[in-house]
């Protein structure tokens, strides 16, 4: 008997060729529990104004927005963070503040219908002052300090409306451990929050400020967001946030950025979000209109990437979508 030539050892196929077994080695789980759908809400009545540059996104008044819900919910889509288009704006963001502001009033009308939908609000004053800042302009720049007090007032007045958690993408130093003495002080010591630690001044965020309205007036938000080319500054971010009392934390956008979430999640023992950002959306939208990409694959293996780099929660415009996908209904 001869002996065929037993070469490569190793043949890593073997694990390949059936699909039971290709499952039943997989590494990384992709479910309906690691989504949350960001909306946008704005004034009116039976308002569903399309935001052109993110497909199959609306801005949509507080009716229109509760029925968005129950709809994501018989996805099986759990959570939402919001994001508000109010009436009028200010100089500082105060109007995020109102009992009866555009969120409050949102949060109010879905926990009505809907109470087992989660609600996490995104905590941030540019799409709420006259000039797209995320804070009070001192001396043409956003000041630090006199921001975390609009900020803190929101993420109360929000807790007060009813949400389940505050997100807080404003980017100020010292604004987690601000806001946690006020929810606390105010009793809301059980509201979790996700501070976006690392939050990246971005060119992804382009068709967002569209949608909610909030590009700066003048120059960028690069003195508070952060530069592109750091790593161990988003470490730092990290860390500092950890110590003032962030329950989660983010990295943001989420593609250009998955070393961060890799390094992140290795070095420290929190639950990490992701935040696959309305230009990282809308690119794989562009490219499926002209037939350039297969959409439904390409965005799956996006999730999966970001599952796969070390993120527990990814935010996404595509979260109803993949749910779709995970129950076999597209
Ligand atoms: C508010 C905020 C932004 C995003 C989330 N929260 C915009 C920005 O910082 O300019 C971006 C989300 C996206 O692009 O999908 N500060």
């Amino acid at each position: 008997m001869s002996l065929r030539p037993l070469f490569p050892e190793t043949r890593l196929r073997r694990l390949r060729y059936s699909k039971v077994v290709r499952n039943m080695v997989a590494e990384t789980a992709l479910s309906v529990d690691n989504l949350v759908m960001p909306l946008f809400v704005c004034p009116g009545k039976n308002v569903q104004n399309p935001i052109k540059s993110m497909p199959g996104n609306d801005q949509l008044s507080v009716d229109m927005l509760v029925k968005k819900c129950g709809e994501l919910l018989e996805s099986g889509v759990k959570s939402v963070l919001l994001f508000g288009i109010p009436e009028s704006k200010d100089e500082d963001g105060t109007v995020a503040t109102h009992e009866h502001g555009i969120v409050q009033n949102a949060v109010r009308a879905i926990k009505e219908t809907y109470p087992e939908m989660y609600i996490i609000a995104d905590i941030c004053n540019c799409e709420y002052t006259t000039h797209g800042h995320c804070g009070t302009i001192v001396d043409g720049d956003v000041d630090n300090d006199q921001t975390l007090v609009t900020l803190a007032a929101q993420a109360v007045s929000l807790a007060q409306a009813g949400v389940d958690m505050v997100a807080p993408s404003d980017m100020m130093d010292g604004r987690v451990g601000y806001m946690r003495k006020a929810l606390d002080e105010n009793c809301f010591e059980k509201m979790p929050i996700m501070a976006y630690s690392a939050k990246y001044a971005s060119g992804f965020y382009g068709p967002f400020r569209d949608a909610a309205d909030s590009a700066p007036q003048f120059g960028d938000r690069s003195t508070y967001q952060m530069d592109p080319r750091n790593s161990d500054e988003a470490i730092r971010e990290v860390e500092m946030d950890i110590a003032e009392g962030a329950d989660i934390v983010m990295v943001k956008p989420a593609l250009s950025y998955l070393d961060v979430i890799y390094r992140v999640k290795n070095e420290f023992n929190v639950p990490v979000a992701a935040y696959n950002v309305s230009g990282e959306f809308s690119m794989v939208k562009a490219a499926e209109a002209n037939n350039w990409i297969d959409g439904k694959r390409v965005m799956m293996e996006i999730m999966t990437s970001i599952r796969r780099a070390g993120a527990d929660i990814i935010i996404t415009y595509h979260a109803k979508e993949v749910a779709d996908v995970l129950n076999g209904k597209i």
